[in-house]
């Protein structure tokens, strides 16, 4: 099972002998949460499931989901169907509390033609994915049975995925593991970059990735040899003149949305020990100064 998800091995297992039960039962699976940074496979992992599963699965972006997107969503689903709800954090407390009889009793509460009125649901199965768990009201956190948290993927695990999605084309082991330090560790920043690989040799007629034009590549989607961006560069010669700076003055000061910096730019300058996070606020280090100077 899960031949195309690479890694996560640990949830795969899991999965594999809950879906193994439900296909010999009447049984759907149980409501499940997956956690995981942008890019970790979240989405991918849900329509995973449903397709090793062999049932339906039918999304739902919390993030400004009305009431009628919700019941439209149920009312497309039978027994053991998925319902994929993205960014659960971001569900308005009026559709937590549709979802709350539908979980405990498979009933759905509703006004129909005015009047308060009960639909019997079918026997789904809610599987929600965010990048925010601690956002979740504890009593709906507490309908889901299972967390399935992904984990950072391992250097083999990143150059298999490279491999799968450089497809035809050819990359020695040079080529692939510089593509897997410009990934910073997120799949889909691997896919990014093999669909420009493929585009640019596609371009030139070529079948092979060459060191040349990885550095055409680098240029183009405006990332250095370790994934830095512009952006990421900005952080560290800010941080690099005082001595420490919060979020909100970060945030300001170089025109970037908060929720960008503290999600995808701060986790990987700290993976790599060049800034820290304090409730000070965040630090350049000694590593971070260096890179900056060497650079
Ligand atoms: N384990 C994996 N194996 C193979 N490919 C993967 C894996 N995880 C992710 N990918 C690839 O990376 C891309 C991004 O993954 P996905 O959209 O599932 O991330 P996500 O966690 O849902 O991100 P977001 O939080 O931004 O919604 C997908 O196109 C998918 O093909
Ligand atoms: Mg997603």
């Amino acid at each position: 099972m899960f031949e195309k998800y690479i890694g996560q091995d640990h949830i795969k297992d899991l999965l594999t002998t809950f879906i193994t039960y439900s296909k010999s039962s009447t049984e759907p699976l149980q409501h499940m949460l997956i956690t995981g940074g942008s890019g970790l496979g979240k989405t991918t992992l849900a329509n995973a499931i449903a397709k090793e599963l062999g049932v339906k699965c039918v999304s739902l972006l919390a993030t400004n989901a009305s009431e009628d997107d919700l019941i439209k969503a149920i009312c497309n689903l039978s027994d053991k169907d998925i319902l994929f709800i993205d960014e659960i954090h971001a569900l308005n407390k009026k559709l937590i509390e549709i979802l709350f009889p539908i979980i405990s009793e498979h009933i759905l509460y509703t006004k129909y033609q005015g009047v308060m009125t009960r639909f019997r649901v079918s026997n789904f199965t809610i599987i929600g994915a965010t990048t925010h768990e601690g956002k979740l009201p504890t009593a709906f956190l507490n309908r889901f049975t299972v967390t399935l948290n992904l984990k950072p993927y391992t250097e083999s695990e990143l150059t298999a995925m490279t491999k799968l999605y450089l497809g035809q084309y050819k990359a020695d082991d040079t080529m692939l593991n510089a593509i897997v330090n410009m990934s910073k560790g997120v799949p889909r920043i691997i896919t990014n970059i093999t669909n420009s690989v493929k585009i640019y040799l596609k371009s030139l007629g070529k079948d092979t990735l060459e060191q040349k034009d990885l550095k055409m590549i680098q240029m183009f989607l405006g990332v250095n040899d370790i994934g830095l961006n512009n952006v990421d560069f900005e952080i560290l010669r800010y941080l690099s003149k005082v001595k420490s700076a919060s979020l909100k003055t970060l945030a300001s000061v170089l025109s970037i949305e908060a929720i960008n910096i503290e999600q995808i730019h701060e986790p990987y300058l700290i993976k790599l020990g060049f800034i820290e996070r304090s409730s000070a606020g965040r630090t350049i280090t000694d590593a971070g100064r260096k890179y900056l100077i060497d650079k």
